[in-house]
């Protein structure tokens, strides 16, 4: 009997593509960048399984391309607003992701963000390679103390509490603006729940840990920027369409906020003229959350265990719908 086809949409760690090589006939998608949408519709071709990229679209034209075999589309991701639910839905294919085990090294990413651009690292160390660094200097590359400061977090999921936790350790209180939490205070992140207003105006630090749907998009705009302390800074590490970059802009050439960490921009990968990416308080890294061995090797298990399971019709272990 022929095995199913599954579509890989990236090389993914060993880890997971291991687990299927001997159940599936794999379609690894070979190159670094993406395929274009029109190679993804033809990658998708007959497969029973899609094992896809937060970069990859994947849409109703994508599933009529796999046809009526298709059954599960596994997102190498926590995120999942590149996937139409809705259509998944309509065709009875589950829907997969990764959760969880992403979050302790995303907050830290979202922490090395906040620290490198309170302390201004980068600035620093671009400084002593110019070699401008001539002396101690008083008011040198002076930044933002942490401890004592208020840690404000959109979107209170897992990741949130989590820089929440990682807040106690440097002393700081947090606000957290989150409609869907649980509770209204968490002792144990020294953590209380406000409005969107109260998170804008009160946080000298405001981490961004929502997901990307209707209410979270461009959410930080010009008139949430305009609330913002001078002093601020704005770490994003949840999706680039959360903000409205060219407000951000705005925000930080007219000194409304004081700074930004953006692991993720608006668009992916951020336009080579942006003046984000001239600016000395802007930190930009390439939307690598979770980029570490560990994660990124246990991201592609649980991967390949939404495929399988998807491929036997059992729900997944880690399924969206
Ligand atoms: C996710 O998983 O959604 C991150 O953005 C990338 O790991």
């Amino acid at each position: 009997m022929s095995k199913p086809i599954v579509a890989v949409t990236r090389i993914i760690p060993e880890t997971g593509l291991a687990m299927l090589r001997d159940r599936c006939e794999l379609r690894v998608w070979q190159d670094e960048l993406p395929p274009s949408y029109a190679e993804l519709c033809v990658l998708a071709e007959g497969a029973a399984g899609i094992l896809c990229l937060l970069s990859d679209r994947i849409d109703d034209s994508v599933m009529d391309a796999a046809g009526s075999n298709i059954k599960v589309i596994s997102n190498y991701a926590v995120g999942y607003d590149n996937i139409d639910l809705t259509a998944a839905r309509r065709r009875n294919i589950r829907v997969g992701n990764t959760p969880g085990v992403l979050t302790e090294t995303t907050a830290d990413l979202a922490f090395a963000l906040l620290l490198s651009v309170a302390r201004r690292i980068a600035e620093g160390h671009a400084y002593v390679q110019a070699g401008r660094w001539k002396t101690w200097g008083p008011e040198l590359l002076r930044g933002y103390d942490l401890s004592g400061k208020t840690l404000g977090i959109i979107g209170f999921g897992r990741i949130g509490k989590a820089v929440a936790r990682r807040g106690t350790g440097f002393n700081m209180r947090t606000l957290f603006y989150s409609p869907s939490a649980e509770q209204e205070t968490f002792g144990e992140f020294n953590a209380s729940k406000v409005d969107l207003d109260t998170v804008l105006k009160e946080s000298d630090f405001l981490s961004l840990h929502c997901p990307l749907n209707e209410a979270s998009m461009y959410m930080i705009n010009r008139e949430a920027l305009m609330k913002m302390k001078k002093t601020a800074i704005l770490i994003n590490t949840a999706r680039g369409k959360v903000v409205v970059h060219d407000d951000l802009v705005e925000a930080l050439e007219k000194g409304w906020i004081a700074g930004a960490g953006l692991d993720v921009t608006d668009p992916e990968p951020i336009n080579s003229d942006s003046p984000l990416l001239s600016m000395s308080s802007v930190i930009i890294t390439p939307h690598v959350g979770s980029a570490t061995y560990e994660t990124r090797s246990r991201m592609a298990v649980m991967c390949a265990e939404n495929i399988l399971a998807g491929l036997e019709d059992r729900p997944l272990p880690y399924q969206v719908v």
